[in-house]
């Protein structure tokens, strides 16, 4: 079966109990551009059913021409995680994967901009699904303690300067669960937005109208640079905050606060450090905080 195979809206098949949180709309661009604010108009949105990765086909797009783009689809066979992880993304209706390429002239760096789109994740699921989402730094969006949703950002560099020139902002959603079930390395820890909403009219999530609404607070937050005050947004949410984790290095801090820059602050032998994400390969609660293990 074809990775992007399944039912069109309407074709109902009572026997698979599923079938209604399946039963999505078709990306299109036409339902994505409807649902833009108007500051988005410039926007050249294209929806694929199937890409490599929207990241990949992001960075091709701005090296033909250097404007902003957003690629959205609904199967990547090559999703591309942080740290050069695969980001698992099935097809049949499982998930929403989109990349937005920005020309980028503020000093942000790609972290920064991260922070921005983990928030505009989750005002965006609060708005849609009443939901109350988490974030673990920097960039993971966590929905009853299960990651749903992953950003990645990455900076597209030109090559006759070898300046940051645009920034590509990559978001991948997990919309309900795969029937087979998630890979095992994954399977502890990943979940579905469908799986947290219990309302079955609302479980018909609608990933052009969701694609859309994110894209919309990312915008508010842009437009009101440099005003940072979705950082507190961002650090209210931040579930790690204040709670013994265990680095990679087998270190055990407890995270105080993420500075604006997105810096992660920890308290350890009885000085104040800060973190970059670069320094940090993974992070987790530590079990004997509060039982609770998380990757
Ligand atoms: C992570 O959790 O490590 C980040 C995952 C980011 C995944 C998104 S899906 C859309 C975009 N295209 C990619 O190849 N990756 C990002």
């Amino acid at each position: 079966m074809p990775v992007f195979s399944r039912p069109l809206l309407g074709e109902h098949h009572p026997e698979d109990d599923d079938l209604s949180v399946r039963e999505i709309n078709r990306l299109s661009v036409a339902a994505i551009r409807e649902a833009l604010s108007c500051c988005w108009n410039g926007l050249d949105v294209r929806c694929m059913p199937v890409v490599d990765s929207t990241n990949l086909e992001a960075r091709r797009l701005l090296s033909v021409e250097n404007k902003e783009y957003l690629v959205a689809s609904s199967a990547q066979s090559a999703g591309r995680g942080r740290r050069g992880r695969i980001f698992y993304s099935p097809g049949d209706g499982c998930g929403l994967y989109f990349s937005l390429a920005l020309p980028w002239s503020y000093e942000a760096q790609p972290t920064q901009v991260t922070t921005m789109a983990a928030v505009a994740v989750c005002r965006a699921l609060e708005t849609l699904y009443g939901l109350t989402p988490k974030i673990k730094w920097v960039n993971d969006i966590f929905l009853q303690e299960r990651k749903v949703s992953g950003i990645l950002t990455e900076g597209w560099i030109r090559p006759e300067t070898q300046s940051i020139d645009a920034l590509i902002v990559g978001v991948g959603i997990n919309l309900v669960s795969p029937k087979a079930g998630y890979p095992q390395e994954i399977a502890d820890t990943a979940g579905a937005l469908a799986d947290s909403i219990s309302d079955q009219k609302t479980k018909l999530i609608d990933p052009n109208r969701l694609c859309a609404v994110i894209i919309n607070a990312l915008g508010v937050i842009i437009d009101e640079l440099p005003d940072r005050a979705y950082m507190e947004d961002y650090r209210q949410r931040c579930f790690i905050l204040g709670k013994r984790v265990l680095l990679d290095d087998e270190r055990v801090v407890i995270p105080s606060t993420v500075t604006d820059d997105g810096a992660l602050v920890v308290f350890e032998n009885g000085r104040y450090e800060q973190l970059s994400t670069g320094e940090i390969q993974s992070i987790r609660l530590d079990i004997r905080d509060d039982g609770l293990v998380v990757e």
